[in-house]
Order: structure tokens, then C-alpha cells, then sequence
């Protein structure tokens, strides 16, 4: 009898939207290709807040990870030198197959740097994203993992395309290497995740009775991007705008607030506005949630206000209106479709768009993430072509 060993593969994960993703890769494992993959899981600690971190193992069966880095909160040079050292490190120890990378952040970049100096062949999820603006860090993360990922997984036609405008080619044969990558429009975890946790959501968690939400209309928004946190102007503007939303229309705007916002709020706005928005019966500040009451706010929420790229998405998993506080967006296609508009940090677009979607009949929503399985087919590749 032959014992066929199993293929190992290293995910890092570090901030919160990575651990969530990583769920989706961890669930499939464990449902279809427990005989063939074995999953090391590394937490960088770039997110290491209980309710940014713990809240989501415990919640999304995620399996604990089996390495721990804490390298926790710095500068970009700082903290991406700490996990480089500490992923190289536990890459040389554990010899696996491959790393799996998610997304734009530091951990991302870390875990591309670390990999590609010592020849661990790279899969990039999320991989094609672009914004066309060098001036966001996640747009330098995104663009140096993909030029040297193996395999490349973009969840939409868009990134697919900026891939081949990039210089990378299709229908390229095996063995894909360094040099020779793969590049597949995959589908998006984050659907499959959302699929997945949306009835759970409700039947799991009571945040819309806590919070008062069960009977009234409300409006979900997140604020985390540094451009925005840490420019004043930015961050007066848009929470001006929100005051005179929440105040002219009486819905309430709730806000699970990410610890840079909070950190910085009562820095970068004016002391008037600090004190409104404080004082505003219908702005609702609430600590970071959990997914599933994510979920649960995103789905009963009327419209979603937010600088977040996961959480633009989501609204639109969940058929919702988005005003994006941003200038561009690497999920070009919710706009195209007009379901989302960009506003940037301009307090009068953020009203007009305002006064558009509480009128807007018949907004479409169609699929444009894939199946629903997008993790089980990012499996099957890998086993495929990595060994
Ligand atoms: C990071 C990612 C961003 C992603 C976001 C998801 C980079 C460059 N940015 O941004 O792409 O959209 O995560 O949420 O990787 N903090 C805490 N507790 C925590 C984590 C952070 O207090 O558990 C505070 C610290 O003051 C820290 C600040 O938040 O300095 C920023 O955290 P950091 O991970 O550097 O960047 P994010 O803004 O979270
Ligand atoms: N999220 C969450 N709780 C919150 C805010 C966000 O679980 O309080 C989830 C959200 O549903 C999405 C992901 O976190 O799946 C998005 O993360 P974030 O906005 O921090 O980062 P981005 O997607 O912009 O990188």
C-alpha cells in the first residue's frame, strides 16, 4: 500500500479581513481535502485586538493558528521587517508546498518577500486588484505580491484583465513557476463566505435587538483607510456629512468603529463636531463587531456608507446601495453597475449621493463574484500544479 503524502500549505494571515478570507480556504479543507492538503496556519499579529482577531477563529471555525509572529502595530518598514524575519523563519521549518497569501496588507507583502527570496512558490488570492493609485500602501502590497506569485487567483473579470494588461499572459502551459505563473478569474471567497454565514448570521447573534434596530431603518458605516482617519479635512468632511444625514433624515447611522478610527477621532475632528457626533442620538459608535453581526447589520441595513473594500462588497452580496468614501475602487464593477457611487471625502457628493439611493428604483445586483466556490476550486489548482 502506498501512503500518499499530503500537500502542505502555509497561510498567513494578519489582519482581520485576512483571517475572515482564510476561513473560506480553511472550511473547504476541511469538507473536501482533508486526505490531501494540511493547512499551517501563521498569524502575523498586524490585528491582535480581541474584536479584531480572536473574535473570528472562535466564530468561523477557524482552526488556531499554529504560529504566532505578534508583531502588532508600527511603522510600514518596522512592522513588515519583523514578519519578514518571522515568516522566513517558520517557512524554513516547516518546508511547505507553498504559502498562500491574501489580499493587499503588510502580511501580504511580508509573506511575498519572505517566500520569493527563498523560493517557496507564492498563491495569491485576490490577486488582479488594482486602484490605480500608488499612493495607497495596499496598492504597492497588491502589485509586488502578484509579480511574484505562481499561482494567481483574481476574483473578478476586472482583475483578471489588469493581470493580462500587466504583462501576464493565459493559456501559458505547465509547470507553472517564478517565471511562469498561472492566472486564473477564480470568484471571490468572500462571496463563498457570505453564502455561507448569511442565514447563520441572524440565528446567531442578537446585534439588531441590542442595539435597537429591529423595528427602526438604519444605515451601516465603516471608516478605516489611513488616508481618511489621518487627514483631518477628509475625516471632518465625511463625518459632517454623515451628522447631516442622520440628523435631517432621523435614520440612524450605526458605526462599528475599526481602533484607528477611534484612536484618532477626537485628534483629527474639530472639538464642534466631536462633540455632535458624540451627542447625535442617531449616530450610533459601537466597538468592532463580529461577521456574522456584520453580516446581520449589512442584510437589514438600508444603505452602506464605507471606505472598507470588503465591506463595499458585502453590500452588494447582500443587494444593498454603497457610497464608497474613496476616490476609486478596486471593485470597479459594483459602480459600473450602479450600485455603489464614489464620493471620495466631498461632503456635498456624500449628500447627493444620499438623496439619490433613497429614491433609486431597481438597482441590479447581478452575480459577478462566481459560485459560491471559489476556495474549493483554489484547492483543486493547487493540488493540481503545486508539489
Ligand atoms: C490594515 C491594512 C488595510 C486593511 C485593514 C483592515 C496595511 C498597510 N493596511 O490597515 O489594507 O484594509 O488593515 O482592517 O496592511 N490597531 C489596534 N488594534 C488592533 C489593530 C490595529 O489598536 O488589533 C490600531 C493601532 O493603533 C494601529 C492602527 O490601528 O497602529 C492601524 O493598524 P494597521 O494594521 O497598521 O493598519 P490598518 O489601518 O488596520
Ligand atoms: N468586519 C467585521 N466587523 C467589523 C467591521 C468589518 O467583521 O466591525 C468585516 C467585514 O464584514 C469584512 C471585513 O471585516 O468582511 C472587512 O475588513 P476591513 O473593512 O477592516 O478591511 P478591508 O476589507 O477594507 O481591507
Amino acid at each position: 500500500m502506498t501512503i500518499t503524502e499530503k500537500t502542505k500549505i502555509l497561510t498567513i494571515i494578519g489582519a482581520r479581513p485576512q483571517i475572515i478570507k482564510a476561513a473560506a480556504l480553511s472550511r473547504a479543507i476541511k469538507k473536501k481535502f482533508q486526505k490531501d492538503i494540511q493547512e499551517v496556519i501563521v498569524h502575523t499579529g498586524q490585528h491582535y485586538d480581541e474584536n479584531m482577531s480572536k473574535v473570528f477563529f472562535d466564530e468561523l471555525n477557524i482552526p488556531p493558528p499554529d504560529h504566532n509572529l505578534n508583531v502588532g502595530s508600527g511603522g510600514h518598514g518596522k512592522q513588515t521587517a519583523l514578519m519578514i524575519a518571522g515568516i522566513e523563519e517558520i517557512l524554513l521549518k516547516e518546508k511547505p508546498a507553498c504559502i498562500v497569501l491574501y489580499g493587499d496588507t503588510n502580511s501580504t507583502l511580508a509573506g511575498a518577500i519572505a517566500a520569493s527570496k527563498i523560493q517557496v512558490p507564492i498563491i495569491h488570492i485576490e490577486a488582479g486588484l488594482r486602484s490605480f493609485n500608488k499612493s495607497m500602501p495596499e496598492e504597492i502590497n497588491r502589485i509586488m505580491c502578484d509579480h511574484v506569485s505562481t499561482l494567481l487567483f483574481s476574483p473578478t473579470r476586472s482583475g483578471y484583465d489588469n493581470l493580462l494588461k500587466g504583462g501576464f499572459v493565459e493559456n501559458n502551459p505547465p509547470p507553472y513557476t517564478f517565471d511562469n505563473p498561472k492566472i486564473y478569474h477564480s470568484g471571490d471567497v468572500m462571496y463563498d463566505n457570505s453564502l455561507y454565514f448569511s442565514t447563520l448570521a441572524e440565528q446567531k447573534t442578537s446585534i439588531l435587538k441590542d442595539s435597537n434596530l429591529l423595528e427602526s431603518k438604519f444605515i451601516l458605516a465603516t471608516i478605516h483607510r489611513n488616508n481618511n482617519t489621518d487627514e483631518p479635512l477628509r475625516l471632518n468632511a465625511i463625518f459632517s456629512a454623515m451628522n447631516k444625514i442622520a440628523t435631517e433624515s432621523k435614520i440612524k447611522i450605526v458605526l462599528p468603529i475599526h481602533p484607528r478610527t477611534s484612536k484618532l477621532l477626537e485628534k483629527n475632528l474639530s472639538a464642534e463636531l466631536y462633540k455632535t457626533i458624540k451627542t447625535n442620538e442617531y449616530i450610533k459608535i459601537i466597538p468592532p463587531v463580529s461577521f456574522l453581526e456584520m453580516i446581520a447589520l449589512e442584510k437589514n441595513a438600508t444603505l452602506v456608507m464605507t471606505d472598507s473594500g470588503g465591506v463595499q462588497k458585502e453590500a452588494f452580496f447582500f443587494q444593498k446601495p454603497c457610497i464608497i468614501f474613496r476616490s476609486e475602487t478596486e471593485w470597479i464593477e459594483l459602480v459600473n453597475c450602479g450600485a455603489a457611487k464614489i464620493v471620495d471625502a466631498d461632503e456635498i457628493k456624500i449628500l447627493e449621493a444620499f438623496d439619490y439611493f433613497s429614491t433609486a428604483q431597481n438597482l441590479k445586483f447581478t452575480n459577478l463574484f462566481g459560485d459560491g466556490k471559489a476556495a474549493e476550486f483554489i484547492c483543486t489548482e493547487i493540488l493540481k500544479y503545486i508539489k
